[in-house]
């Protein structure tokens, strides 16, 4: 590998490592001794079909995914999802109420940053009624900054409600929910309507496969774009509950909104993800991805590297905060492991501080615009 690679912060499109490169050039002149490059093969060759069953067992294996639910594999984005995800649990509620007026028809939404923020504006653009269950700005002094998960205390949620939407890891904002059940900035699901099949909706695009996932079998769906952690753009991965998979088509016929056929997660389930042409390459070097991430010890593996190094970061950044030179813009137990957004005090600083990195070979370190 070239010697002029140099370290990439970049949130996503993001690093990926070196041995996979390497094997995926490999790949792509020849994928499985076939003799065809991974962007030539047919999706539906043997070989391919194999290969993109051992990424679904990958998956499935370390996040220890049970068999209520099926994993599959589309594209179009987080931001293909934030509308897949209210059309697919909109037609699930048609099913299962079907004389509800469309009022009575609530998606809540938890917002804590830009991202959920967006899966919101998506959701009324589609024509959805909204319960903001909860809302992070209100937290803070000027009601518009997106600073810490909110308490327990802080959340209301509808009796009933067609999809329960959360951003595991906002990217921008440097917000993470907590992952230990007893921390205040752990997701409320004890404050969840009691029912066994929630529709409960997950953004987990930033923090995938980086360490376990709370409760994953009390979600309705889980989604995450490939790029930040496990692959190149181009892949969306979901982790569908199977009540969550519906004849969309039967539901629009009660009045439901049309599904696109390429957003129904029926269509993708039946088709095993293969309703029309994936996405190949990203599929395989998310395999060698995972392949890694298996020999290296899993999940837990990362769980731990990730903790140890979000350590060091946020010990680091209090230290500045205590000589003045940064200032976190995150409260403490929200900080996201991922994405730990600061600023650099002082005038030119945060030039100085990119330029000085970029010469000692670090990259993609300054923050959203
Ligand atoms: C948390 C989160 N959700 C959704 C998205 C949108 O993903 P995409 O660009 O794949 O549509 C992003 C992208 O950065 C993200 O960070």
């Amino acid at each position: 590998m070239s010697d002029s690679r140099v370290i990439n912060f970049g949130a996503g499109p993001s690093a990926l490592p070196d041995s996979v490169l390497d094997e995926a050039a490999k790949g792509l002149l020849n994928f499985k001794g076939t003799g065809i490059g991974i962007a030539e093969i047919s999706h539906r060759s043997r070989e391919f079909v194999e290969y993109l069953n051992e990424l679904e067992s990958l998956i499935r294996i370390q996040l220890d995914v049970p068999p209520t639910h099926k994993i599959l594999f589309t594209q179009g984005g987080g931001t293909g999802q934030f509308s897949a995800v209210v059309l697919n649990l909109l037609a699930r509620h048609r099913l299962l109420h079907p004389d509800l007026p469309n009022e009575g028809r609530t998606l809540d939404y938890v917002v804590t940053g830009s991202w959920s923020k967006k899966a919101v504006d998506e959701a009324r653009r589609l024509g959805a009624t909204v319960n903001i269950a909860a809302d992070a700005r209100k937290l803070s002094g000027s009601g518009k900054l997106f600073q810490e998960i909110p308490p327990h205390d802080a959340y209301t949620f509808s009796p009933d409600p067609v999809l329960i939407y959360y951003c595991e890891n906002e990217t921008v904002d440097g917000v993470q929910f907590s992952h230990k059940d007893s921390a205040p900035s752990s997701f409320p699901f004890h404050l969840l309507p009691k029912s066994t099949l929630l529709p409960l909706v997950a953004d987990y695009s930033s923090s995938f496969m980086s360490r376990n996932i709370p409760r994953l079998a009390d979600h309705a769906v889980i989604f995450a774009g490939a790029q930040k952690n496990i692959g190149p753009a181009g892949l969306t991965i979901l982790i569908v509950r199977q009540d969550c998979i519906v004849d969309v088509d039967a539901a629009a016929k009660l009045g439901a909104i049309p599904v696109p056929i390429t957003m129904s997660f029926k269509a993708l389930a039946d088709a095993n993800s293969l309703y029309n042409t994936p996405s190949v390459l990203p599929i395989y070097i998310a395999g060698l991805v995972l392949q890694r991430s298996k020999e290296l010890g899993g999940v837990q593996y990362y769980e731990e590297l990730n903790r140890r190094k979000a350590q060091k970061l946020y010990d680091t950044l209090k230290e500045g905060e205590a000589k003045g030179v940064f200032r976190g813009k995150v409260k403490e137990g929200s900080g996201s492991w991922m994405n730990v957004v600061f600023d650099v005090l002082g005038e030119g600083a945060e030039a100085r501080f990119l330029n000085g990195a970029e010469e000692q070979g670090l990259k993609g370190l300054k923050g959203h615009r």
